[in-house]
This record gives C-alpha cells, structure tokens and sequence, in this order.
C-alpha cells in the first residue's frame, strides 16, 4: 500500500548555509536513494528544511518521529542511520550530541540544554518546514494571519501592533506600531514597504537564516504592513552573498503570486501587493535606512541627514515604512495570537523573543532564539554551553561591531533594549561574540573600529577622519607607545564623533572603545605604563624566553620556530634570539614541557 504523504514519517535534514557547506544537500539524495533501496521510501519523507541554529554540530539530522537530533552526519553514515535507527529503532549512538558538561549523549533535541532554555516562535517552523515549498507554510497556519487581517480595519491592526509593543529588531528598537501609523498618516502616493535584509554585521546571521528557513513569514508580515499602511509596493534589499536567501525569496515569491498570496486582489479582496528584489553589493552602510533607499534609487549607499523621516520621504521622496526582517516575522504571530498575548512574553517594554547569533569562545555557537529579559549568563552557560576548552569568560561583546562589551561581573544583566543601552552595550541586531581570558581588549577595541573605519561612507568628515584619528591611537597603544594623553584624546574624539556624525555608523563607531575604556581601563593602563599586553595578544608588547630549568632541549620548538629564531641542538639548552623572534607563539603552543615563558 501506498502511503500518503502526510501519513509519512519525516526526516528533517538542516538546509542553512551552515549545514549546506558541510554537505547537507548530499544527504538529501543519499537519504532518498537509499530509502529506495530498502523499499522504506513509501514510510518516510525526507526534507531539506532552514537552519535548526545548531550549525556548530552540523550537518545535522532530526528523525522526527522521536525528536532524535544526529550531529555532523556525513553520506557514510546514511547506511546505518537507516537500517539501525529507521529499520531496527536502535539509536546510532556514534552520532549523538555529547553535552560539553559531562561528555554525556543526548538522543532528543528536546532534552538539549541549547534547546531547552529557547522559547522558539520565530524560528519554530525553520527546521520543520521546506521553505521551498508553499504548502507547508500554509499547511502549519502559514497566511492564515493575512486572511484574518481582511476581515479587519487596516487601523486596527495598527492599534494591534502598537500593544503588542514589538520594538524594531533592525537595531534602533524604534516601536513598530508607530512607525507604521506615521507611515499611513503621512501624505504621499504610492507608499513603499521596505524590508531590510542587508545584515552586514559580522558575525551575524539571524535575519539570512529566517529567510532561508521560512521565507513566507517574512513576505506574510510585508503583506501584513502594506495593508495596514495602505501600500502597494514592497522591496526586499538583501545582500547578494546571500545566495541561498535570495534563491528562496525568489522561489517564495513566484509561489505566493501563483497561489494568489501575492499580486492584484489578494485572496479576492481589493487589496493588491507586489515585492521585488534588491540585491545589495555587501556595503556595511547601506543597511542604514536612507543609504538603504539611496541604494535601491540606484545611487551611490550614502546616508542623508534627517529629518524629514523616510515615513514622510522616503523612497523616491515617497512615504515609507521600512523594518528588519525579524520585525516583519513577528508580525504574523502577533495577529494571530493578539497583541496582548504577544506582549506577555519578555519584559515590559521589550516584548517578544529576540534571535541571538552566538560566536566566539562558546561550546555551541549558532542562533538561539530567546525571550527578552533572559540574562546573559543563562545564554552563555546554559544554551551557549560555556566557554571553550575550560577557559574563563572575560567579556561579552554585544550589538555588532558599533556595539559594547559587558564583563563577566555583569553576566546577569538581562537582554533587553534598555538594560543593554544603559550598561553602555546595545541590542544591535543580535550578534554576541563570547570572550575569554585570552582576549585583550584593547586589540579588540581596535579591531572593531577598523572595521566600521573601513566601512564609513566617507560623506561626513567626523567618521571619516575621526575613525582613522581613533585607530591610529589605538595602534600606537598596542605597539606599546601610547601615553595618558592619548586616552583623554580618544575620550574626547569619541563624544564629538557620537555627536557630530550624519548618521549611526559614526554615532556609534565609538562604543567599542567608550565601553572597553569604562570596564577594561586597566588593560589600557598596562599598555601605557607597564608597556605590557596582560593577555599577551599584542605583539609588540611581549617577548618568549625560553626557562633552563625546564628546557629538556627535544628541539620541538626549534623544529617548529618559523622563522629560525632559536637556538640550540639535542642535549643543550634552547635560546631564543629576540631580534629574529615574530612572536607568533608557536614555540609557546608547542613546547611540552611548559619551558617558554611569555615577558
Ligand atoms: C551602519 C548601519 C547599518 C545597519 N544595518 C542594518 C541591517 O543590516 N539590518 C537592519 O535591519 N537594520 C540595520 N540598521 C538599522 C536600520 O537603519 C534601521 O534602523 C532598521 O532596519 C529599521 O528597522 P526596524 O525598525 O524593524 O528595526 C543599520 C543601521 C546602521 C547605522
Ligand atoms: S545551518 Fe544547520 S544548524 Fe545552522
């Protein structure tokens, strides 16, 4: 007998990019051709859904029949997973998660610490639906908010989003409701939805992932806003690096207009709705909203001062209502579960889940979905599973690269717009880099602000000259000939560039120093005064000898060094010539004896 398809088991392989690079599209085949073989193919579907935000132990596969989660699954392993789990319900234990706690395997993702302490709503459907395919979004509730939204006055659904609170999740945290309602009062024709997808912070990979994942909630929530708005046309600016995003977007589009989610008359109503693509070169500055629409117009992405906001003049000097990504993916969840009910969930006055892209020194890095108001020591040693390799934790870095570090005394300070914004950090769009022990700050502080130095447009003179002014100061402190005075300089430049800039790039340029210079003053001190690095990063600043006492001279790290700069045969003990020593610290890594000292 022929199953049907919904009567089948499903196996869930992750189709995010992370999981794609390691391989996944090949275990889609591999999975199917040999479920063929073993005439299985009739009891189980297998699907090629969006990230499952584990990507650290990708590829990752899900049986979902028991929720069983297997890790770093290559085409080899097929075989096995198929005739031991699916044919004889024997778990192929070799391919289980081991917590990083207590080196334990773990069959159900449910049971997973990185799962458990998630309240997944946005990304819920990313790792159980294919996002290639309409009909599982609608079949799991998929438009049902839209439908529900025609029954309704456009204002009121407004005066919903406005109690649901949803702040922006672009960054500003601006509440959404209102810049929806600013964007329908305001006079002008045609009015433009925007949706940001430009993400170029480092590191991040939220708002690609929910797109890659379910794509349709995004286009649900722009249909949602142009109605309510009382716009017509919608853009979508996503980066072109993102090829798979863009690829689903495309495939989403096509299928919602041939399902008549999308075009003239919407499900028979009078209310008509168009998205394009924009594909964006991969310029940090046209994330910001009025480079964005510049870009778009097909100029050159500069910022232009405001006012007028774009909910006046906007696109084309038109009306406009642009959100991030997540903004628009709550905004299905918010009509169907009432802004009341939506509002209950975080804090007071940041409402919702927020999705974090984990990195650095953490055991599980990948995105976590988490209520707003959790605290930054339960992501990081509850889902984040801790800090790599034993190691402390130093500092969280938080808000992408314009963004601050909090220090480990401050782990239980909650994640929330306003808390974040006072501890001199801020949201951002949700990157959290982990730092250890072996982070120096400083260097840290420098590398950011290369970063957003690179990035200035260039048009206003405070972030153009006062970004490089700021690096070539922390340069000269790395290099280890900074003085006191140079810190009082940064101060000062760093307030005139928050308060001068035209737009957030240079107004929040600073804050990796401000922040650093308000916790990790004495990193600075070492520098200038002890011509020290305490975590041994900066290269100019330290030195390896080599300690006689414990020198077994086995050569290892002559034979490692290189660039010949020790000395020394079998038998004696080594020495390092300084002039000829780049301090890379091989010779520190290599050693077994613990004879290379640092200083
Ligand atoms: C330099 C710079 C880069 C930005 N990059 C992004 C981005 O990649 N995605 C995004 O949604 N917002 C980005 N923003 C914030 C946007 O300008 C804007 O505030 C946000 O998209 C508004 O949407 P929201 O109200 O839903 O948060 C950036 C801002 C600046 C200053
Ligand atoms: S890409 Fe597979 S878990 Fe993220």
């Amino acid at each position: 007998m022929i199953k049907l398809a919904h009567e089948k088991q499903r196996i869930l392989i992750c189709g995010g990019t992370g999981c794609i690079s390691t391989g996944a599209s090949n275990l889609l085949e591999s999975f199917k051709s040999t479920l063929k073989a073993k005439n299985m193919d009739c009891e189980y579907d297998v699907i090629l859904t969006g990230c499952h935000g584990f990507c650290e132990q990708g590829p990752i596969v899900i049986i979902e029949k028991d929720n069983t989660l297997y890790c770093q699954v290559t085409i080899d392993d097929i075989d096995e997973l198929v005739s031991q789990h699916l044919a004889a319900n024997q778990l192929v234990e070799r391919l289980l998660y081991i917590n990083p706690i207590d080196n334990r395997r773990i069959s159900s993702h449910k049971d997973i610490n990185f799962y458990k302490k998630q309240h997944r709503i946005l990304l819920d459907l990313c790792g159980k639906i294919d996002p290639e395919n309409i009909s599982e979004y609608i079949n799991h509730g998929g438009y049902a908010a839209l439908q529900a939204c025609f029954e309704q006055k456009p204002t009121d659904i407004i005066e919903e989003i406005k109690v649901s609170k949803l702040r922006g999740r672009g960054g500003g945290g601006f509440p959404a409701g209102l810049k929806w309602e600013y964007t329908r009062n305001a006079d002008g024709d045609p009015k433009y939805i925007i949706c940001n997808a430009d993400e170029g912070d480092p590191g991040a990979f939220m708002d690609r992932s929910i797109i890659e994942g379910n794509p349709h909630s995004v286009l649900e929530g722009m249909l949602i806003a142009g109605y309510a708005i009382g716009s017509n046309i919608g853009y979508i600016y996503v980066r072109a690096e993102y090829p798979l995003a863009v690829k689903r977007l495309r495939i989403a589009i096509d299928q919602a207009e041939a399902t008549g989610y999308l075009g003239e008359n919407i499900l028979g109503s009078n209310f008509s709705f168009q998205i394009k693509i924009k594909e964006g070169a991969g310029a940090f500055v046209c994330g910001e909203s009025s480079a964005l629409m510049h870009s778009i117009e097909g100029h050159r992405g500069m910022p232009r001062s405001r006012p007028p906001n774009s909910t006046k003049k906007g696109l084309w000097s038109k009306p406009t209502c642009l959100n991030n990504v997540e903004t628009f993916a709550n905004i299905p969840l918010i009509i169907l579960m009432g802004g009341n009910e939506f509002a209950k969930i975080g804090t007071e006055n940041s409402t919702g889940t927020k999705v974090l892209a984990l990195t650095g020194k953490i055991n599980n890095t990948g995105l976590a979905e988490v209520p707003m108001g959790i605290s930054l020591r339960d992501v990081i040693f509850d889902i984040g599973g801790g800090i790599k390799d034993g190691k402390k934790l130093k500092a969280v870095q938080i808000g992408g690269p314009s963004g601050g570090c909090i220090p480990e005394e401050m782990l239980d300070l909650p994640i929330d717009f306003d808390s974040l914004y006072k501890a001199g950090a801020m949201m951002g769009s949700g990157g959290l880099v982990v730092l250890d022990e072996s982070t120096c700050m400083v260097d840290l502080a420098k590398f950011f602000l290369e970063f957003t130095h690179n990035e200035s447009c260039g048009k206003c003179t405070p972030c153009r000259e006062g970004t490089y002014r700021m690096l070539q100061i922390l340069e000269k402190i790395t290099d280890g000939l900074g003085t006191q005075d140079d810190i009082i300089h940064l101060e000062r430049l760093s307030n005139n560039i928050m308060n001068s800039s035209l737009c957030g790039l240079g107004k929040s340029a600073p804050n990796p120093i401000v922040s650093t210079l308000r916790y990790f003053r004495y990193e600075y001190d070492a520098h200038i005064e002890d011509k020290t690095c305490p975590s041994g990063v900066c290269k100019k600043l330290i030195s390896y000898r080599i300690d006689s006492m414990n020198c077994k001279a086995c050569t290892i790290c002559l034979k490692h060094c290189p660039s010949q700069a020790i000395i020394g045969e079998r038998g004696k003990p080594h020495l390092i010539v300084s002039e000829n020593c780049t301090r890379c610290g091989i010779c520190l890594e290599k050693c077994p004896f613990q004879a290379v000292k640092m200083g």
